[in-house]
């Protein structure tokens, strides 16, 4: 139900005990007192159904077990103390009324004071509690497995309980997509809202305007795994993300202009086709029709909009997408609306479970990469290898998942196949490169829909 709220569950029924029992301890050590509560946000993986959640286009994702875990103690202070188990990441204070997120230097901390700073001024908080925290994540960082989203969303659900309010899963996913654009990325909101809505054996349709979850299950026989490229990306730090969100807008606002429509206030893909009122398939050929696929310059696009190089630079493109000078439109926008599709038939599937459910989810899968790697252009070498690996192992379909450029593929695997598939792969592509193994050695997992974001509190102390 959308109207749900985070569970809330004493800390003594958790399968991790041992887990929070260390986590306390360094906490005890750290802080000289006991964590009052403690939060845990998912990472996820997406099935099908990239970079389209900000065209308003529906995914289909489900948490990983991987997860950011914080303990936390409200204090009488204004200020926020932040540490890491992870001895990488150094501890951050500072006060609450104050709260600077750097865009230029995407340090962990930043990612925290997002979730925070949601929250705070969600509830016009005046004067919002000081708090110890300490933050253990198992989450490979940087691998498209939504670390940062997780860190948000944890830290939105930890400044909210030490505050003493609540939220329903689906505001709480709205603050905190709305509030990671702080650090300067626009996500269209999948990575929190998959964070908070997801539930143990289900992966989810996530639909947006109005955000809702739905159930999707997988078909039996089928396991996904998830691969690590271990080339990192950081969509704060590269501009290629924003870029992407760019390139769809404009194509937006030029279709939107040659049909028409009012082009203004039209942002994402999604509006054009409801305000037509047709198929995706008529989308692609409209896409089709109008756009070239050569570049277009940035003159290009004003004379079509009709509009000065000053507006365009003031009015619609943002602050990181100031000196782009090209923009592709074409194979920006055919790529949203066919991957839009290919969800739908993949959440049919799923629900028809036909005899050949796995081939035809593979064939998708293997559809949406090509698309992603040739038109979005948002894979790298390295990733089409491994994806180009995993179909050789005995993967039946695999695609890049998250953004892209670096980080993770995922992989369906008929589960007979399953240890087979994990040893060709770890042969053919991480024992050739003894560094792709390292650091946690987490780099190959098969995965499970898990759960969605928690708090648990410690004992009655609360
Ligand atoms: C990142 C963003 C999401 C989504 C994906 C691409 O994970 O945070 O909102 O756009 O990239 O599908």
């Amino acid at each position: 139900a959308p109207h749900t709220k985070p569970s809330i569950v004493p800390a003594q029924c958790l399968p991790m005990q041992g887990k929070l029992l260390k986590l306390k301890e360094m906490f005890i050590s750290k802080f000289g007192s006991a964590p009052k509560f403690y939060a845990r946000a998912p990472g996820r993986v997406n099935l099908i159904g990239e970079h389209i959640d900000y065209c308003g286009y529906a995914v289909l994702p489900m948490a990983i077990e991987q997860d950011i875990l914080i303990a936390a103690e409200p204090v009488k202070t204004q200020i926020v103390h932040l540490a890491n188990t992870n001895p990488m990441y150094r501890d951050f204070s500072t006060s609450t009324n104050n709260i600077q997120i750097n865009q230029t230097k995407p340090l962990w901390h930043n990612y925290f004071l997002c979730g925070l700073k949601g929250i705070q001024e969600h509830f016009s908080l005046i004067s919002p509690t000081g708090m110890n925290c300490l933050l253990d994540g198992t989450i490979p960082p940087s691998s498209g497995l939504s670390s940062s989203s997780a860190l948000v969303c944890c830290a939105g659900l930890v400044t909210l309980t030490a505050n003493g309010k609540t939220l329903s899963k689906v505001e709480l996913a709205e603050v905190c997509t709305k509030s990671e654009r702080y650090i300067g990325t626009q996500g269209g909101g999948m990575d929190q809202s998959i964070s908070f809505l997801a539930e143990k054996g289900t992966a989810k349709l996530i639909e947006f305007n109005p955000l809702r979850a739905t159930d999707v299950r997988l078909p039996s026989g089928v396991t996904f795994v998830i691969a690590n490229s271990c080339v990192e990306m950081n969509k704060a730090a590269t501009s290629h993300y924003n870029i992407r969100v760019m390139e769809c807008r404009l194509a937006t606002k030029l279709l939107a202009k040659s049909k028409g429509l009012g082009w203004r206030a039209m942002l994402k893909l999604q509006d054009v086709q409801s305000n037509l009122g047709v198929s995706l398939e008529e989308m692609l050929t409209i896409a089709e029709e109008i756009f070239h696929p050569e570049p277009y310059s940035i003159e290009e696009i004003c004379k079509c909009l009709g509009i000065s190089l000053e507006e365009l630079r003031t009015q619609i493109l943002s602050q990181n997408t100031q000196d782009v000078t090209t923009f592709k439109l074409y194979q920006r926008a055919l790529h949203v609306y066919s991957e839009a599709a290919r969800v739908l038939e993949f959440r049919q599937i799923c629900t028809e479970a036909p005899n050949n459910a796995i081939q035809r989810l593979g064939d998708l899968m293997n559809q949406s990469h090509a698309s992603c790697s040739n038109m979005y252009e948002c894979s790298c070498p390295a990733l089409d290898q491994l994806v180009d690996i995993c179909l050789k192992s005995g993967a039946v379909g695999s695609r890049l998942t998250g953004a892209g450029w670096g980080g993770c593929a995922v992989s369906v695997v008929p589960t007979e196949k399953l240890k087979s598939f994990l040893a060709n792969v770890e042969e053919a592509y991480y024992k050739t490169n003894g560094q792709r193994l390292a650091p946690e050695k987490n780099s190959l997992f098969a995965t499970k829909p898990g759960d969605g974001a928690l708090v648990f509190l410690e004992g009655e102390s609360m």
